[in-house]
């Protein structure tokens, strides 16, 4: 077996990153876990041979050959959710390097430049804006609203992409240009390969989604003293935003609604908080549903927020329409993996924002729980040699 084996790359940065509080792996951008797994995958990159490059936007790009026009890309990202599992975003980074080994120990001759991609900060864990290092290249987000957008600590992006040594951050038509073709591997995020009895999917769509902060501003005071006619206290706005989430998601077929994270001010046990952030997490099959999901929920919270005498603000931090991927590639691909299931997606991906500029696909790997953002989170070894396989045909299909 190579070293180059995914099961075993994986295991190289099995260490890099653990998150003893939460469980699992914290992996935010330009943390030191994350430099970590930067300067592992330079390395990991060059004993093949290839060339790395990092654009301006924080991208490490892994050439097989010359950097060119018209490229095959594949690759994922590195970084994590907080408290996330080891293969969101790094299995399809260890497939593509198994797959450029296989390929080359094959004494495969690709006849297009191909290229290894790691996207920075695709989960948007610290500076709230999922896939930034693709919206980035794209033009999808500009430079001045990323420079702007602040991690939990208020550090800016412009600022820690500086000390990054990114200053220069921004659209990047040079990169974008040379890709021809982006295909990301990425373990399933449910547990439609395990219900169809199948290794490996390819993408067809990937729902409508945004996020929204709900800012419910009370009044703060004392948990034992305040009698509860008096009280202007955010956190009965913020639950009530928890409930209509629920409620007007399941009111609309394949929907989701979630309020994953909440953060009270000053934030303790017998304390009223003056003030309450709430992330609200919407994804639905339209435009349509999402949007009325929102409405929803802004709608319950203003009825709360003036029942309680709170006042309360909903911002919009990121919308994505729904992607469908290139249908030729998508059934192209599926033929030549054997009559591969197509399978669509309610997680957001880099493949979903190159997919508005170039030709893009997406495999999915087997996940034995359908578990992910969890430590729980998995993929079993045949699952992931059958990724590796299917990467290694699909390189040669296009490539
Ligand atoms: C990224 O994994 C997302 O779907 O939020
Ligand atoms: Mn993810
Ligand atoms: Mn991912």
């Amino acid at each position: 077996m190579s070293g180059y084996d995914a099961a075993a790359l994986l295991a190289q940065i099995a260490d890099i990153g653990t998150d003893p509080r939460r469980g699992g792996y914290t992996r935010h951008v330009f943390d030191a876990a994350e430099r970590t797994l930067r300067e592992w995958f330079v390395a990991s990159a060059e004993g093949l041979g290839l060339t790395v490059h990092v654009d301006r936007n924080a991208n490490l790009w892994a050439w097989w050959g010359e950097p060119g026009n018209d490229a095959v890309v594949t690759g994922s990202h590195l970084d994590s959710v907080p408290g996330g599992g080891a293969h969101d975003g790094p299995l399809g980074v260890v497939s593509a390097l198994a797959a450029v080994d296989r390929l080359q120990r094959e004494g495969f001759a690709p006849t297009r430049p191909v290229a290894v991609v790691v996207f920075a900060e695709e989960e948007g864990s610290r500076f709230g804006m999922a896939c930034l290092g693709s919206r980035l290249l794209t033009g999808a987000i500009s430079a001045q609203r990323a420079g702007g957008l602040r991690d939990e600590h208020g550090t800016l992006f412009a600022d820690a992409a500086r000390a990054a040594s990114f200053p220069d951050f921004g659209v990047d038509r040079e990169a974008l240009g040379r890709i021809g073709v982006f295909v990301e591997l990425h373990v399933e995020q449910g547990k439609g390969l395990i219900d169809l009895g199948a290794p490996v999917a390819v993408g067809s769509t990937i729902l409508e989604h945004g996020r929204w902060r709900i800012e419910v501003r009370g009044r703060g005071d004392h948990a034992g003293t305040t009698a509860l006619a008096d009280r202007r206290d955010p956190m009965l706005p913020a639950a009530a935003a928890v409930i209509a989430a629920r409620r007007a998601a399941l009111a609309r077929h394949d929907a989701r609604a979630t309020i994953g994270r909440i953060h009270p001010v000053p934030g303790g046990t017998n304390v009223i908080a003056s003030r309450v952030s709430a992330w609200l997490d919407v994804r639905a099959g339209s435009a349509a549903d999402t949007r009325a999901i929102v409405d929803e929920v802004i709608a319950e919270v203003a009825e709360a927020a003036r029942r309680e005498g709170c006042e309360a603000t909903v911002i919009e931090e990121s919308y994505s329409g729904e992607v469908r991927f290139d249908p030729m590639l998508r059934d192209r691909l599926a033929r030549r993996l054997g009559d591969a299931p197509i399978l669509p997606t309610g997680a957001g991906h880099d493949a979903g924002i190159l997919a508005a500029h170039v030709p893009t696909a997406m495999l999915f790997v087997r996940n034995p729980s359908g578990i992910s953002h969890a430590p729980e989170e998995g993929a079993d070894d045949d699952a992931v040699s059958a990724g590796v396989d299917a990467l290694v045909a699909t390189i040669r299909e296009l490539a």
